[in-house]
């Protein structure tokens, strides 16, 4: 009984002191309403009757408030204290009082912006954890190859003047592979880091292209694959870090000559309004539809053996990806396995 009593006169103080936050506006709203009665009654019994009954109410009144605002703080309380120990499976689960749908709005909007941060932070860290490791990777196969070709050398090869040749070869060549691959990734780092200063103007994309073609046609008649170019008109411009770009269509021309057995590659452009519509397409082996949405990820490779073996780390799209990006351009591309792939993007032209 007592335990009651006292559990009732504790709730009741906590009423009144949430009240007492309120004491300013009670004090001027009860001496506001008296003023007027005593102004229009002046001091008769009716008036004193009057003022102690507004006094009264507005007692009431201000404790009722108190105790529906400290509720109100204290289910508010609640809900950021269970955001923080991760009680919530979703946004859905946080309720409020009626009257505070406006916070609870905003709360949840909160909540879900934070847990779409943290899912993010989480993806770059997997990411960067998978970038290290690839990254190691690729360093390590040239290096641990180079290694063991001086180590035969050491060990007596070098005498014989055919197989040192061919060591000597072969560790060149990896050596090469690390060259390109840490320019690569230089390369990266550089767009991603803002460093890369593009130097963009109009250059005339007819004589671009045909030199690329000229630079790729030797790759391309060792493979006994037709390269050409589709109608260009010649004084058409485009505008971008020329060099930049020639890194793109080099990429692109690259991998489709490396991964096309027969057939034909070709460089379509298209005019549309303000844009140019560019297409690189080859009748290759094509990529199937789960490894199309990860080819642009950096160090992604389809078929690793085979990857290998023609050469490549898998940057090369990385590459091409980030730098249409700072050409606010976007790339993309339609395949389908064993008939061919085609890669697109557009360019600003000009329309002069
Ligand atoms: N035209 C294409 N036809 C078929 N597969 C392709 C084509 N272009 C890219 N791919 C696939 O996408 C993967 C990623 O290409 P990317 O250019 O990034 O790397 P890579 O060619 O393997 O190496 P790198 O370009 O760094 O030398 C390739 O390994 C290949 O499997
Ligand atoms: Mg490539």
């Amino acid at each position: 009984m007592s335990a009651i009593v006292l559990k009732n006169s504790l709730k009741l103080k906590k009423s009144f002191q949430a009240a007492s936050r309120y004491k300013k506006e009670f004090l001027l709203y009860s001496f506001s309403v008296i003023l007027i009665i005593l102004i229009f009654d002046g001091f008769s019994f009716t008036s004193i009757l009057l003022t102690c009954i507004v006094f009264l109410l507005s007692l009431f009144h201000f404790y009722f408030i108190g105790k529906k605002r400290s509720g109100d703080i204290a289910l508010i309380k609640d809900v950021f204290s269970n955001i923080t120990k991760h009680t919530y499976k979703n946004s859905s689960e946080i309720t409020l009082n009626e009257g505070l749908t406006d916070i609870e709005t905003e709360i949840k909007l909160m909540y879900d912006k934070i847990q779409a941060d943290i899912e993010m932070l989480v993806k770059l860290e997997r990411v960067r954890k998978e970038f290290l490791g690839n990254v190691s990777h690729e360093l390590k196969t040239p290096i641990f190859a180079i290694s063991g070709y001086i180590e035969t050398l050491l060990d007596g090869a070098i005498k014989d003047e055919k197989v040192s040749g061919h060591f000597l070869k072969r560790a060149y060549e990896h050596t090469e592979n690390l060259n390109s691959l840490v320019e690569d990734l230089i390369g990266i780092s550089m767009i991603e880091s803002g460093e890369m200063k593009l130097s963009k103007r109009y250059f005339n994309l007819k004589a671009f292209i045909e030199e690329i073609i000229y630079e790729f046609s030797d790759m391309a008649s060792n493979k006994s694959i037709t390269l050409s170019a589709g109608e260009i008109r010649k004084g058409l411009q485009v505008y971008g870090d020329k060099s930049r770009l020639k890194q793109v269509f080099t990429n692109l021309l690259q991998n489709a000559l490396k991964y096309t057995n027969q057939g034909s590659v070709e460089i379509l452009v298209e005019e549309e309004d303000n844009l140019v519509n560019i297409r690189i397409k080859d009748t290759g082996i094509g990529i199937s539809e789960e490894d199309i949405p990860r080819i642009f990820e950096r160090f992604y490779r389809v078929d690793k053996a085979r990857s290998r073996e023609v050469g490549g780390t898998g940057l090369g799209l990385a590459i091409v990806k980030h730098l249409l990006e700072a050409h606010e351009s976007k790339v993309g591309v339609v395949s389908k396995l064993n008939e061919g792939s085609e890669f697109f993007f557009i360019l600003k032209k000009s329309i002069f």
